[in-house]
């Protein structure tokens, strides 16, 4: 007979500070952003892929861990022990580079214009197109590796550089793949009104029938094959109007796909207000925001996700982040890890940018990062906290202050990342 080894238990005995972000598990606002939850001379205990259970040291009693189970203990003291990353805005799965796009643009070109004229997201539709399954999957799981090491283990993943139905399903089956084949923990969006691609451009009616293709053939096909939960539009200058959007999510709706909104990145272009009329899980980018779309936001219950990642590398401005936690938004960070507008990796650094950019403090990066991260993507009852019940998807910082995170950002912080409780 075959003898099943029991999960193996893991106690992280009284790290410096554990950041538990304890608390209702629905997305925090305002004051509540910066009460991580801190306990000292905690322990925490996981058993196989679960927390099990987390208290002062001293009332942690190893006999009931059970005999049977291999206990292997971490001597913790002087680190931050804390929920891993969760980002929730990437479009990871592309195919080839814009390395030359980068260099033109440090050279003064504009990033709207070179879109305009067929490059940019165009040229990742080009690339992405021309890769082979094979090679789509390793260059994306080589990213997912590094984005790993820097603390990241859950992963929203957009579509939007195939355009087609055919590269439209290769790009999400890959996030699919990613989950079943590499074991990591990635939620799917479908992005395919990205951008209008060449051979629609020129006339409404060709717009109004790529829009057509993606109502009627590509979302219905996505939901078909359950590859997608959410539905992404870039609603802005230059890509989608607002009406077309809308006809987009609708569509996408009536599908069980829920919103997610690219907003407000070029300007007031009607993004913001329209994710807080559908009630939208989030608006990303969000870098001209007045206090309309703010209060609109907030009283729809929309997840604002900063990308200050994007901010640095095009050279625009930083969503007011501050203002937003003052008007009671609950704020999340991400990367925006795509081809052109930002390939960072590290949401980790990502997390100190939002703090010198958009003025978040330390505290409310981290919850932003985690717990709220996590509540725009549904999985508020899986990762984002430490508490029994959710999964050991943890990090180990060699610092015994988190907030050295941001003092020193962009330094390798991270010592150990643990995903559904194997450590990476
Ligand atoms: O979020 N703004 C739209 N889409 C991406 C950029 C994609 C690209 O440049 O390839 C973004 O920044
Ligand atoms: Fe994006």
């Amino acid at each position: 007979m075959q003898q099943i080894s029991p999960p193996e238990v893991v106690i992280y005995r009284r790290p410096a500070q554990l950041l538990t972000l304890a608390g209702p598990a629905k997305a925090r606002a305002g004051a509540a952003m910066s009460d991580l939850g801190i306990e000292h001379g905690f322990s925490v205990v996981t058993r196989g892929e679960k927390i099990v259970w987390l208290g002062p040291d001293s009332k942690l009693d190893v006999n009931t861990l059970g005999t049977d189970a291999q206990v292997r203990e971490l001597d913790c003291r002087g680190q931050v022990l804390m929920p891993a990353l969760c980002d929730s805005h990437t479009h990871l799965v592309w195919g080839g580079h814009r390395l030359d796009e980068l260099e033109l643009r440090l050279r003064g070109a504009d990033y709207e214009e070179i879109f305009a004229a067929g490059g940019g997201i165009l040229s990742s539709v080009r690339q992405t197109r021309g890769v082979t399954d094979e090679q789509l999957y390793a260059q994306s799981l080589a990213r997912v590796r590094r984005m790993q090491q820097t603390g990241t283990t859950t992963f929203e993943i957009k579509s939007g550089y195939g355009l087609d139905l055919q590269t439209e399903l290769r790009q999400l089956r890959v996030a699919k793949q990613l989950r079943e084949q590499a074991g990591v923990r990635t939620v799917a969006t479908c992005l395919a009104a990205h951008a209008i691609p060449a051979e629609f451009r020129g006339s409404q009616q060709k717009r109004d029938a790529f829009i057509a293709g993606v109502c009627e053939e590509i979302l219905p096909a996505v939901a078909a094959e359950q590859l997608a939960t959410y539905c992404d539009v870039f609603c802005d200058r230059g890509a989608f109007t607002p009406d077309e959007a809308r006809r987009v999510f609708a569509r996408g709706q009536q599908l069980g796909l829920k919103p997610r909104v690219h907003a407000n990145e070029f300007g007031h272009t009607g993004g913001a207000l329209l994710a807080a009329q559908l009630g939208a899980a989030s608006a990303d980018h969000l870098l001209y925001l007045n206090a309309d779309e703010r209060a609109a936001l907030k009283q729809a219950g929309v997840i604002a996700t900063l990308l200050p990642g994007t901010s640095t590398v095009l050279g625009k401005p930083f969503a007011d982040g501050r203002a937003l936690v003052e008007a009671g938004v609950p704020v999340a960070v991400a990367t925006d890890c795509n081809p052109g507008s930002c390939a960072f990796e590290s949401l980790a650094m990502v997390v100190g940018l939002s703090c010198y950019g958009n003025r978040l403090t330390p505290g409310e990066a981290i919850c932003a990062a985690t717990h709220n991260a996590a509540c725009s993507l549904g999985l508020h009852n899986q990762v984002g906290r430490i508490a029994p019940g959710l999964d050991a998807d943890l990090l180990l910082l060699g610092t015994d202050d988190y907030r050295d995170l941001v003092y020193h950002t962009g330094s390798p912080l991270v010592d150990t990342t643990i995903s559904r409780g194997r450590r990476l």
